[in-house]
C-alpha cells in the first residue's frame, strides 16, 4: 500500500507533432520500449494536441499512460465557434487537461477568471485539471511573485470545494524558466512550492491541502530531473521539449519512477 502521494509526470506536446506518421511513430516506440511502470507509485500523462488525442487514447490503452489535452472551453455545448467542448472530451475518455498554461495567458489572452471557469468545467465533466501558476520575468524582477500566485489561486479556484481541491494537480511553472537550457534553481523551486502550499492553506482546509500535488515545470530535462524531483516538496514534473523524443520521455519516466518507489519505501 502506498501512503505517500503518487508522483506525476506530464509530457506537454504543445504542437510539436507535425503529422499522423510522427504520432504513430511515437506510439510505436513507447509500446516497444516502455516495459511498464508502477502505476501505484506514478501517474504518467501525455498532454496531446486535440488532433492526436483520440489516436493516443485508442493506441496507448493498456500502457497505463493517461491521455489529456492542453486546454478546453468552459461551456459544454452551444454557439461557440472554434472551441473544444469539455463534454465531448469526456465522451472520448479524456483523463486530464492543462488549464492556464503561460502560453495561453501570454499569447491568447487567458486570464484568471477564465482559468476558474475551465477548472469548474473540468470537474463537471470528470476530467482532472492540472492548473498552472507562476510569474513572468517582469513580475519576478518587480518582486511581485507572491502577489501573483495569491491572485492566480484565489481567483482561479473560486467556488472550488476542499473535496475538489484534493483532485487538482498544480504546477509551478514560471514563464521565465520555460524553453531555456536550465530550469529554475532548486532553492527557488523549493521556496515557491512552500509558498504555494501556504497560500492554499489560506484558502482551504489544511487536511485537504496536504493531499494536493504540486509539480514543477520549466526546462525539465534528463540532466536536471533527478535533482528536481529529489526536492521533497516536488510531487512531479511537466516537460515539453524533453518529452518529444519518446525514448527520452521513457528515460524521464524511469527516473521519476525510481524516486516514487524510494518515497513509497521511506
Ligand atoms: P519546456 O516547456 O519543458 O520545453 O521548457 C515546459 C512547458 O511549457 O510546459
Amino acid at each position: 500500500m502506498f501512503t505517500v502521494k503518487k508522483m506525476v509526470i506530464f509530457a506537454n506536446w504543445k504542437i510539436y507533432m507535425g503529422s499522423r506518421a510522427e504520432v504513430s511513430g511515437y506510439v510505436e516506440k513507447i509500446k516497444r520500449n516502455l516495459s511498464g511502470f508502477n502505476t501505484d507509485a506514478l501517474e504518467v500523462h501525455i498532454m496531446a494536441d486535440f488532433l492526436s488525442f483520440e489516436y493516443l487514447k485508442k493506441n496507448l490503452s493498456g500502457t497505463g499512460i493517461k491521455i489529456g489535452v492542453q486546454d478546453l472551453f468552459w461551456e459544454d455545448s452551444g454557439a461557440f465557434a472554434g472551441e473544444v467542448s469539455p463534454l465531448m472530451l469526456k465522451d472520448l475518455g479524456c483523463d486530464s487537461v492543462y488549464i492556464g498554461h503561460s502560453e495561453r495567458k501570454l499569447l491568447f489572452g487567458e486570464n484568471d477568471e477564465n482559468v476558474n471557469r475551465k477548472v469548474l468545467a473540468a470537474f463537471r465533466n470528470k476530467i482532472t485539471p492540472l492548473v498552472f501558476i507562476g510569474e513572468t520575468k517582469q513580475e519576478l524582477d518587480d518582486g511581485s511573485t507572491e502577489e501573483v500566485l495569491r491572485r492566480q489561486l484565489s481567483i482561479g479556484l473560486k467556488n472550488v470545494t476542499s473535496g475538489m481541491l484534493e483532485k487538482i494537480i498544480f504546477i509551478y511553472e514560471p514563464r521565465w524558466a520555460i524553453g531555456r537550457e536550465q530550469s529554475a534553481s532548486q532553492e527557488t523551486i523549493s521556496a515557491m512550492h512552500k509558498k504555494t502550499y501556504n497560500l492554499l492553506v489560506e484558502l482551504f482546509a489544511p487536511e485537504s491541502v496536504k493531499k494536493v500535488r504540486i509539480l514543477y515545470g520549466g526546462s525539465v530535462n534528463l540532466e536536471n530531473i533527478k535533482e528536481t524531483i529529489e526536492i521533497k516538496e516536488v510531487d512531479g514534473v511537466g516537460a515539453a521539449r524533453a518529452s518529444i523524443d519518446p525514448l527520452n520521455f521513457i528515460k524521464l519516466i524511469k527516473i521519476i519512477e525510481a524516486e516514487a518507489l524510494k518515497r513509497a519505501r521511506l
